[in-house]
């Protein structure tokens, strides 16, 4: 097999990451870091706008795994046990990882958890009444004084759960980096990925080489973000 097999030579660069998923991870991160900073330094009125925010990304992220590119949906990356245990393979082999225009057959599974864990934090936030009773969320006054009290205490528990995850989705890129020299940052700032010679079971992984035809149209992102923003606006004005 040629470089030229793969659908492109060393060196090429490939799309991967549109716009859209790129500016959704990093808003994420600094608003994570808000939230984070707002709760602890007792700014509450930010720290629920922040949590809207939250929402609005969360929501837009469904939304694009649905309906975005080809590399952000869930029904392209969420694949069978199989195929995360020959990642799991693979990853334990030395040498470099099969090339793969988006999230490997792991990594796909520890985006749902990402998800998973940050959906349940907004949802116990909503819900939440703070220790002195005088702060609650928008939905707090929907359930009972107890509900609104284990909202809080699911809400503090389940942060800690986030940083767990969160530690070890960064251990996870360093490990690329560092163990199998695949830098997933750059693409993630970028949207592109570099070319390197690959195994033979990359082909079809690569096949495609520069063509953007599965990134899908910036306008459809634009409106699904307007539509997350429009619910998460209508949540808080009808709670
Ligand atoms: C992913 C989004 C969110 C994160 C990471 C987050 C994080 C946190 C953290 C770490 C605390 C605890 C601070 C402490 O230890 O005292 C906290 C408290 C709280 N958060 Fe959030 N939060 C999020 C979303 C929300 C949302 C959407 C709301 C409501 C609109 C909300 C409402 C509250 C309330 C009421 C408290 C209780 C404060 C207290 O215990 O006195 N949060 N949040
Ligand atoms: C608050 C902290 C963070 C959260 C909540 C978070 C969340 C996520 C999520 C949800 C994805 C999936 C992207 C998608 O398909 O939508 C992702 C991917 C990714 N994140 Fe993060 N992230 C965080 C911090 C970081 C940091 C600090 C780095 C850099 C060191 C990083 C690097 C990446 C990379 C490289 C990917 C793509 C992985 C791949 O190629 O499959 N993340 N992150």
């Amino acid at each position: 097999m040629t470089p030229t097999d793969q659908g492109g030579a060393p060196g090429d660069r490939i799309p991967v990451w549109d716009l859209p998923i790129r500016l959704f991870h990093w808003l994420l991160v600094a608003d994570l870091a808000g939230l984070w900073w707002t709760a602890t330094h007792d700014d509450l009125a930010l720290h629920f706008k922040l949590g809207y925010a939250a929402l609005a990304l969360l929501l837009f992220r469904l939304f694009w795994g649905v309906a975005g590119s080809d590399q952000a949906r869930f029904a392209r990356f969420l694949k069978g046990p199989a195929a995360v245990l020959r990642h799991v393979r693979h990853m334990v082999a030395p040498g470099p990882l099969p090339l793969e225009r988006g999230h490997n057959a792991l990594g796909g599974w520890a985006v749902v958890v990402l998800l998973l864990v940050l959906l349940a934090q907004v949802g116990t936030g909503l819900f939440a009444v703070d220790d002195d009773g005088m702060e609650e969320g928008p939905l707090a006054h929907r359930v009972s004084g107890a509900a609104a009290k284990l909202a809080r205490r699911l809400h503090h528990a389940n942060f800690t759960l986030i940083q767990g995850v969160v530690a070890g989705h960064v251990v996870a890129v360093l490990f690329y980096l560092v163990v199998k020299r695949e830098n997933l940052v750059r693409p993630m700032v970028t949207g592109w990925k570099r070319l390197t010679f690959l195994p033979a079971d990359a082909a079809a992984a690569a096949s495609g080489g520069a063509d953007r035809s599965g990134w899908a149209p910036r306008g459809r992102a634009a409106l699904l973000a307007v539509l997350a923003i429009g619910l998460v606006a209508g949540l808080v004005a009808f709670a």
